[in-house]
């Protein structure tokens, strides 16, 4: 790829040419959820050209009828002063959406999608927000309606795939109808801002490369932890559980952006070669091994914010057998010089105590201190990106408490987005698709990295232990499985948990 066509992450504020926007699961939760209310932001700031954003979904509904949903959830999702600031706006971006009522099985309910679209428009964006073994067959209605032009993309959500030859297999079959650099696969963790605060931090100041290693980090943790269950989406969820949800995709590549190598520019190729590299240097967890470095967990009855929960068993759409984990946490190695010894440990789960995202950069005791009566935990300094609730970043240091004698105590150092702007931190989905329309790859993933993330979780997902035994329980409000603690417990270590 050229630079010119690999714009990197440098021109986000520039203007893209107007483009026709297709969301295939148009009316389904990420959809409503996400989707929508990312478009809404990006049309209130002026950052989404002319165009026409199409709703595609199976059901016989009207235009009419999908505005009036629209306009329901946007009432839900943005903040009151919005919608009451510009009425009219709120009404001409409702107005910019159509829907098509389509059967994906179907090729020529396809000829109808393509009838509705404006021909002239070359610029065609195509959201494919289904289950990933229905890529396929988007692609081939697509291409047999002649609707795809050589200015097309196409954004694939995640899970892409249940293991590493169904995602080959995709990757294959888009790879049919759409070039490597048309296609954009999504995980919305690397539109998060302190995500790439992290890659700002670590790449636009020289004091943390050198003690960016094994040298100086003791362990580093990445935790995705959310209070809620699984809502309306059992019927997905139980097919796929905690692993491929979020392990395979949003823990990983949080693991790649802290642990890669300093690209050499900020390009979509040169961040991807590195992530990649990341990737091929796990520790492989296979056999015995899986014991040792995984914990799988299901939620049990129990209370979220204080109001009482069934347990996952006994959500709609659960069978009673199932033994889907709904919390996973892992022990992760990285065999390079700069990693050697330094364990990653990951964790996510379902209805935990509170929802909080988290990585967090343990540095190691000083050798020798001249304290010794203080607690050791207090100076071992610590570096934390929060990305949830609040986005910010703390480093946690070591100063003299005011007065006599010589006390020290833990204060930090915060660097939070909101003081840099008067408005809201924008949504990860907002970024995402904002780059998606001008062309910037970088915070998606390319196919070997997709396909590198597969190759390392498959022996864990194949071995009978994960995949036919029934997790361990957890209460729902609390912090996960007993496991999990022994987990950091057998290292001498603990989470953290803000
Ligand atoms: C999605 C998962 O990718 O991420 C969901 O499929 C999860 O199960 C969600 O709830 C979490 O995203 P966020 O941004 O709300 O933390």
């Amino acid at each position: 790829m050229n630079k010119e066509e690999d714009i990197g992450l440098l021109t986000s504020n520039s203007n893209a040419s107007p483009f026709d926007l297709v969301i295939f699961g148009g009316l389904g939760d990420l959809s409503q959820r996400k989707l929508i209310p990312a478009l809404y932001h990006l049309d209130h700031d002026g950052r989404l050209a002319s165009g026409n954003l199409f709703l595609v979904g199976r059901r016989p509904l009207s235009d009419q009828d999908v505005h009036k949903k629209i306009k329901l959830l946007l009432q839900d999702n943005i903040p009151d002063q919005e919608s009451s600031d510009s009425l009219i706006d709120f009404e001409r971006f409702i107005a910019r959406f159509r829907y098509v009522q389509l059967d994906l099985n179907e090729e020529k309910d396809f000829l109808r999608l393509s009838a509705a679209m404006d021909c002239q428009q070359a610029h065609r964006i195509f959201y494919f927000a289904t289950g990933s073994s229905l890529y396929k067959a988007i692609c081939i209605g697509l291409k047999r309606a002649k609707i795809i032009t050589t200015e097309s993309k196409v954004v694939l959500e995640k899970p892409i795939g249940h293991d590493y030859q169904s995602a080959a297999s995709i990757n294959q079959a888009v790879a049919e109808y759409f070039e490597e650099k048309q296609i954009y696969r999504i995980d919305h963790y690397l539109g998060k801002e302190t995500v790439q605060n992290l890659l700002a931090l670590r790449f636009a100041n020289s004091i943390f490369e050198s003690l960016w290693s094994h040298k100086y980090i003791d362990h580093i943790q990445i935790s995705i932890a959310e209070s809620l269950g699984v809502e309306k989406r059992a019927g997905f969820y139980d097919k796929v559980g905690a692993m491929r949800d979020m392990l395979q995709n949003h823990l990983l590549q949080l693991l790649c952006i802290t642990a890669m190598e300093p690209p050499s520019q900020l390009t979509a190729d040169a961040v991807r070669d590195e992530k990649v590299k990341v990737l091929r240097a796990l520790k492989p967890i296979s056999g015995d091994l899986i014991n040792e470095h995984i914990v799988r967990g299901q939620y049990d009855a129990g209370l979220t914010d204080g109001i009482p929960v069934p347990r996952y068993l006994d959500e709609e759409n659960v069978a009673k057998s199932s033994v889907t984990e709904t919390f996973t946490a892992a022990k992760v190695e990285i065999e390079n010089w700069r990693w050697a010894g330094v364990p990653f440990y990951l964790r996510t789960g379902k209805r935990l105590a509170q929802r909080s995202c988290e990585i967090i950069v343990q540095f190691k005791e000083v050798p020798h201190s001249i304290f010794p009566s203080q607690k050791k935990e207090t100076l071992a300094n610590q570096l934390v990106f929060r990305l949830q609730p609040d986005e910010g970043i703390r480093l946690y240091l070591n100063e003299k408490r005011l007065g006599p004698g010589m006390q020290i105590q833990s204060t930090n150092l915060s660097l939070n987005p909101d003081a840099q702007s008067s408005g809201r931190v924008p949504e990860a989905y907002e970024r995402l698709l904002a780059d998606v329309i001008l062309g910037n790859a970088t915070l998606f993933l390319r196919d070997d990295e997709l396909l590198e993330a597969w190759r390392w979780l498959d022996p864990i997902l194949q071995d009978s232990t994960t995949s036919k035994e029934a997790p361990e329980n957890y209460v729902a409000g609390s912090w996960g499985p007993v496991s999990a603690i022994l987990l950091l417990q057998k290292d001498g270590r603990h989470w953290y948990n803000s």
